[in-house]
Formats: structure tokens, C-alpha cells, sequence
């Protein structure tokens, strides 16, 4: 494993990060929750420090769960959570199979009292004195910024979180909320099949101090090259509804996964390997998180994080992406 801090901190993690989402009960069909803290057993064995959950994966389930498969190794590690995204009127009671209406009552809040009130609730869910990132989830239009990082600024001087981060800001908001407290990192999508945060993101954290955490490395697992024009995802999985699982966007991507596979093998990687690796690759980044359910999703994945690809590789890589485009 290769560890590296994040942007201008001392708070230094694992370069392949362990991302919660899937246990949270919604958004990934069935996950099994023996396998899945198995998976978070590995990945602690194998090295990984940094973990990323949020309030809203499952209401509460993922940073419980996480909780309960850390125990006692829960201080040997960074574990980020998320506040932000709340359920209109309070409603918690969707089945997992009604992703519509869940995705329909989301809402944004960022205001003072949601934050404080939220990082006590993570704390007693995660078992944990100090929350050690603590992530705006999304930009909330509404909260006068000021407010919003005040409050984080508060509970920092309580000693109640560590470091302070945001999700999902633009370039612009990101800059406007470091003017009123330092953000340690900023978390976005960055992988192979979507390179958005090239154009800004990336080198506005660089040049600002920020540490880049990227997420949906293997763009919701279609870069591991699992899946066929075939596969079908239940109305429990998000990707029975993703635009980018449907189609034509669907196809196109598969074919530059049929690509990419071609310079993983020449590389001794497997696809997902090769995803991963790039992305720890690109200037600013400094850890990718990934979602898994299964401890041998875990041990593939890591073993992303010592491979050093080769000039060939990277060059191979950009006239797939570049022939995509034309
Ligand atoms: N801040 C935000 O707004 C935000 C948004 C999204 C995600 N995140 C964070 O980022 C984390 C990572 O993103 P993600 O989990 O959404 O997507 P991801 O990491 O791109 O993909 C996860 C999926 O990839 C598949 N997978 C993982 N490792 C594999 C392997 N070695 N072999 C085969 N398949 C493998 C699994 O698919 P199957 O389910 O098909 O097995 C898994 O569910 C999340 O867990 C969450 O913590 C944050």
C-alpha cells in the first residue's frame, strides 16, 4: 500500500480508500452484511486506512455497520463521513426497491443547526469521539456559505472533527468556502469514462492546497469489464435507472472497456486494477475510493495501488479515450 496526506495536512491515507455506500441498504441490490464486513476486515489487513461513509448512505446503516466492522481497530484509521443530504419531512421508510421516491425526497441542508445536530448523530453511529473528515455532501443554495462553514469551523474548535472537507462543489464554491475555513480535501468523480475534473477541480485543489479524493473510480463498476450489453441490474440497483447503464452510452463504454482490457493484460493488471491505477496516476489525486461488497473485490483492488504504469500504457490509454470522443 502507498499512503500520501491530504493537499497541505498532516492527515495522511491509504491511496486506495474503502468507500461505504453499498451497505447503506439502498442504491446496490443485495449486499450481504457478514461478506461485507469481511470486505472491511481485508482491506484493513491489506493496508487500507481511509474509509468514507455519510449520514445518508442507508440513514445511519453504513456508518453503524462500518462502526460494528472497525471495533477496536477504529482509532487505526481515517474515516470520513458526510452531512448534508437529508429526507424530505423526515420520511425513512422506502423499501429498497422504491429508488425513485427515495431519490425523489432528497433534499440539500447546510444549514448551522442540520450540522450540528448531524455530526452528534454520526459520532454516536460511528462510535468515535472525532470525526476525522468531515464532508459537505453536496452545495446547498440556500445556506449562506459563511454559515455553513462556521458551523464546521465550530465543531472543529470542539474538538468534535479534525479535518473539514466538501463534495460536489464547483471549482467557484470550493474556493468560496476555503476563503472562510481550509478544506483538506474535496471528494468528486473522477475515473477513465469520466475525466470532468481535469478541466477544473483538479488543478484548482492542486494550486489551493486540497486534496482529491476520487470517487466512482470504476464508474460504478462498469471499468473491472464485468459486465456485458447483457446484464441486468434489479429496480433495487441504482444502475437499473442510470442513463449511463442504458443504450447507447452503454454500449459506447463497453467498447472502450474492451480497449482498456487489452492494455490491463499487457500491464499485469486487471481492468479494475488498471482503472484504479490511473486514476493514482493524474496529478492532484491523493486517494481513490472504491465501493465493494466481497473481501476478493477488496484484494483486487489493492493491489491497484503499487502499480506504476508504463509510459506506453498511459499513451495507449489517452488514444482510447481520445478515438471515444471522435
Ligand atoms: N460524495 C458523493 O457524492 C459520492 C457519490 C458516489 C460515491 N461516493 C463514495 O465513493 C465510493 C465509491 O463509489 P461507488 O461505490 O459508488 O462506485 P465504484 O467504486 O466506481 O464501483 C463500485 C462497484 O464496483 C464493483 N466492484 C468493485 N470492486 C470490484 C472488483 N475488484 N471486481 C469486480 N467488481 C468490483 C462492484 O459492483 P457490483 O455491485 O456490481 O458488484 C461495486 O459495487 C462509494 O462507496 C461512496 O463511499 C461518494
Amino acid at each position: 500500500m502507498q499512503y500520501r496526506k491530504f493537499g497541505d495536512t498532516d492527515m495522511e491515507v491509504s491511496v486506495v480508500g474503502f468507500g461505504c455506500w453499498q451497505i447503506g441498504g439502498y442504491y446496490w441490490g443485495h449486499v450481504d452484511q457478514g461478506e461485507w464486513i469481511d470486505s472491511v476486515h481485508r482491506a484493513l489487513d491489506l493496508g487500507i486506512t481511509f474509509f468514507d461513509t455519510a449520514d445518508f448512505y442507508g440513514f445511519g446503516r453504513s456508518e453503524q455497520v462500518l462502526a460494528e466492522a472497525l471495533g477496536d481497530r477504529s482509532d487505526d484509521v481515517i474515516i470520513a463521513t458526510k452531512v448534508g443530504l437529508v429526507s424530505r419531512g423526515g420520511r425513512q421508510d422506502f423499501g429498497a426497491d422504491d429508488l425513485p421516491a427515495l431519490e425523489d425526497h432528497i433534499e440539500k441542508d447546510l444549514s448551522r443547526t442540520h450540522i450540528i445536530e448531524a455530526a452528534e448523530a454520526s459520532l454516536r453511529r460511528l462510535k468515535r469521539d472525532v470525526i476525522d473528515l468531515y464532508l459537505l455532501h453536496w452545495p446547498d443554495q440556500a445556506t449562506p456559505v459563511e454559515e455553513t462553514m462556521g458551523a464546521m469551523a465550530e465543531l472543529v474548535e470542539a474538538g468534535k472533527v479534525r479535518e473539514v472537507g466538501c463534495c460536489n462543489f464547483s471549482a467557484a464554491e470550493m474556493h468560496e468556502a476555503n476563503r472562510s475555513y481550509h478544506l483538506a480535501a474535496h471528494q468528486f468523480p473522477y475515473s477513465l469514462l469520466d475525466r470532468t475534473a481535469e478541466q477544473e477541480l483538479l488543478p484548482a485543489c492542486q494550486a489551493a492546497g486540497i486534496g482529491g479524493i476520487a470517487y466512482w473510480t470504476l464508474f460504478k463498476g462498469l471499468l473491472t469489464g464485468k459486465y456485458t450489453q447483457h446484464s441486468a441490474f434489479g429496480v433495487d440497483d441504482w444502475r437499473h435507472f442510470d442513463p449511463a447503464f442504458q443504450g447507447e452510452p452503454f454500449r459506447k463504454s463497453l467498447a472502450i472497456v474492451a480497449d482498456l482490457k487489452r492494455v490491463a493484460v499487457d500491464e499485469g493488471l486487471s481492468p479494475a486494477q488498471l482503472a484504479i491505477a490511473w486514476v493514482l496516476h493524474q496529478p492532484g489525486v491523493t486517494t481513490a475510493i472504491v465501493g465493494a461488497k466481497w473481501p476478493q473485490h477488496v484484494e483486487t483492488n489493492v493491489g491497484a495501488a503499487e502499480a506504476v504504469l508504463s509510459n506506453d500504457a498511459l499513451k495507449r490509454i489517452d488514444e482510447i479515450l481520445q478515438e471515444s470522443r471522435a
